[in-house]
């Protein structure tokens, strides 16, 4: 399978975003006014669970002060404020998609962030950085938009340092063909899954061994439960960023777990020292 960029960045292009967004936060004050990363949550936490879920996994991970992360398909910014905000650390974001990186660069000058957050365009298979430069990196719900697994797995652990520590929350075949369109892909032409299986064994190839594995698949098909169950959204919600149409999209998900199509994995792995990725 060949890496369909363009689409990827086509189905994330989300023109005007960062207006849109300032339009939407007028709702909690004058564009002068500090936010707090907590009150963002509803449109910039972009995966199953939200913030709940980065809170989750953050914890797994081990993450203090002094820790250099790298969030990769860092989306809105919403977990990298998160963490910085959270923990005092510093946070790198990288996403292929140039209107995403712009909205991440607003919302978190609104949030007061911006001396510990940053963000750049770039793609996950080309991480415009040294090697050995991060502690940890997070991978959230970007994996399915990527066909080549063991060139992103293959470049997450050369930016890591020997040690460091690799998180991903990722939706994963479980039993069937999903029913389109979902979150991250109109058409299938834009989706990449793989079994979590299949995943751990491209991860652990190039030079990880799993610290964390858990299958989150129940918990996830509660949250989507609860979704159905408590009416219409928020006013900040992922609709003012994908469309409007994005709450039946986002249900297609929840149906597809809820037919064991998908499942939601979380995993933690450490980088094997000596176990480098060139030998990988
Ligand atoms: C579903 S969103 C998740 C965003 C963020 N991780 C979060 O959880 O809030 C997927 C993100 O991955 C980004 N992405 C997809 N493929 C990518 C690639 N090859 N390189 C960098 N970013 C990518 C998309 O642009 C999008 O922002």
């Amino acid at each position: 399978m060949t890496d369909n960029l363009d689409g990827v960045r086509a189905h994330y292009h989300a023109s005007g975003l960062t207006e849109r967004l300032k339009t939407a936060l007028a709702a909690l004050g004058p564009e002068d006014q500090r936010l707090m990363p907590e009150q963002l949550a509803g449109l910039d936490q972009f995966h199953t669970r939200g913030l709940a879920a980065t809170a989750e996994l953050a914890g797994l991970t081990g993450i203090g002060p002094d820790t250099t992360v790298l969030d990769v398909g860092s989306g809105l910014g919403g977990p990298a404020r998160f963490l910085a905000a959270t923990y005092g650390c510093r946070v790198t974001g990288v996403d292929l998609s140039e209107p995403f990186v712009e909205a991440a660069d607003y919302l978190t000058e609104r949030t007061g962030l911006g001396g510990k957050v940053t963000f750049e365009a770039a793609s996950a298979l080309a991480l415009p950085f040294d090697d050995g430069q991060f502690d940890v990196v997070l991978l959230q719900h970007v994996a399915m938009n990527i066909a080549d697994r063991d060139g992103l797995y293959i470049e997450i652990r050369r930016v890591l340092k020997p040690g460091g520590r690799f998180a991903t929350y990722d939706v994963v075949l479980n039993g069937g063909d999903p029913h389109y369109p979902v979150p991250w892909a109109r058409t299938p032409a834009e989706s990449f899954l793989l079994t979590a299986a299949e995943t751990r064994t491209l991860i652990e190839q190039a030079g990880f061994e799993p610290l964390v594995w858990q299958d989150d698949t129940a918990t996830a098909k509660a949250w989507f439960a609860q979704l159905r169950a408590s009416g219409p959204p928020a006013l900040l919600n992922l609709g003012v960023v994908m469309g409007s149409g994005f709450a039946g999209v986002a249900a297609n998900l929840g149906r597809n777990l809820g037919e064991d199509r998908l499942g939601i994995l979380t995993a933690v792995f450490e980088a094997v020292p000596g176990k480098a990725w060139q030998e990988a």
